[in-house]
């Protein structure tokens, strides 16, 4: 394979830069010509691609965002498009495309591989860590960190005036990032969208808390499970002695410096991605299992779900006492 090309699809998450040094350089390494194509799917549709280079790169692994711009194209699951995109890709004497992003990319990167046979790798980038086939995905790491700092601030608030602070945060059909940011942050509660809410027991909770002496409180809310300012509310009326405040920590958790978690995760699977079109391995998403990179069909990603670990549920309660 001599010529193959790169995107950045969905939303935006930190580490979408230094997966593209990463694919890169390794291209250039491995001989390769390397396209960059711009916006996406809609960069593909639309013929938006520029040639690359180890310099079109330097300065970037420290940067979040990503330079080849990305967005979100519901216009990818019309037939006609994506074979449009096919030809594109043909036209331009592209061999082989990583695609980088989260679930709905790799629906996108396997339709591309199933329908056409064209040699597609994906990269699992998204602060929500909820791509099947991999413990993590590139930015999770930095958006928990984010969060964390800021809920850290907010909980001297909390402590100080003993309040109950309810803080929404990112995901919109999942509660892994919610999870992982609770037990970091030892709060009391969690509200995912997976778990039917039980308000009798938040209420029941809360009050136990209360009966101990803890008057102070953070509850995480994903946004996919309720808005923080409607769950404040209810909670005035079942606690209106109490002072309640929400936050809505909102698009901070998607941009930003990458950890150096996020930015070697990044770099190993920028590699492994190049590395896999080199030696003829496609329609699989590069992962990582315990320490291990794994090379995992894109076929399972698409058509499995899983739910956030339910243990670190359980250790929310056991550390709330
Ligand atoms: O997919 C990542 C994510 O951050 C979700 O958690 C969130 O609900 C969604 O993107 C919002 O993205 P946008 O507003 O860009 O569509």
């Amino acid at each position: 394979m001599k010529r193959i090309g790169v995107l950045t699809s969905g939303g935006d998450a930190p580490g979408m830069n230094p997966v593209i040094r990463a694919v890169v350089r390794s291209a250039v390494s491995f001989n390769m010509e390397i396209i960059g194509i711009q916006r996406g799917f809609k960069g593909l549709y639309e013929k938006e691609f520029l040639e690359l280079n180890s310099r079109s790169v330097s300065g970037i692994i420290n940067q979040g965002g990503t330079i080849l711009k990305t967005n979100r194209f519901p216009e990818f699951k019309n037939s006609e498009v994506r074979k449009k995109c096919y030809e594109n890709l043909i036209e331009a004497g592209i061999e082989g495309i990583v695609v980088i992003g989260g679930d709905g990319s790799a629906k996108g990167a396997y339709l591309l591989y199933s329908e056409f046979n064209f040699p597609v790798v994906h990269i699992p980038v998204s602060i929500d860590n909820d791509v099947y086939g991999t413990d993590y995905t590139v930015g999770f790491d930095t958006a928990v960190n984010t969060a964390v700092e800021a809920i850290d601030k907010i909980r001297d608030t909390a402590t100080s005036h003993e309040r109950t602070f309810i803080i929404e945060v990112m995901g919109r059909e999942k509660g892994n990032l919610a999870v992982e940011i609770a037990v970091a942050c030892g709060a009391e509660i969690v509200i995912i969208p997976e778990i039917k809410i039980d308000w009798e027991e938040i209420v029941k909770s809360l009050k136990e808390q209360e009966r101990k002496g803890k008057k102070s409180s953070i509850i995480i809310l994903a946004e996919g499970a309720g808005k923080a300012e409607v769950f404040a509310e209810k909670l005035k009326k079942e606690f209106p002695e109490r002072h309640i405040r929400y936050s809505v920590l909102g698009y901070i958790q998607r941009g930003g410096t990458p950890t150096y978690m996020t930015r070697k995760l990044a770099t190993l699977f920028g590699y492994h991605a190049v590395k896999m079109l080199k030696e003829g391995i496609y329609g699989y998403m590069v992962g990582i299992k315990g320490n291990e990179i794994i090379y995992f069909p894109l076929k399972k990603v698409v058509c499995t779900t899983e739910l956030p670990h339910l243990e670190y549920l359980n250790l929310i309660d056991y550390m709330a006492v």
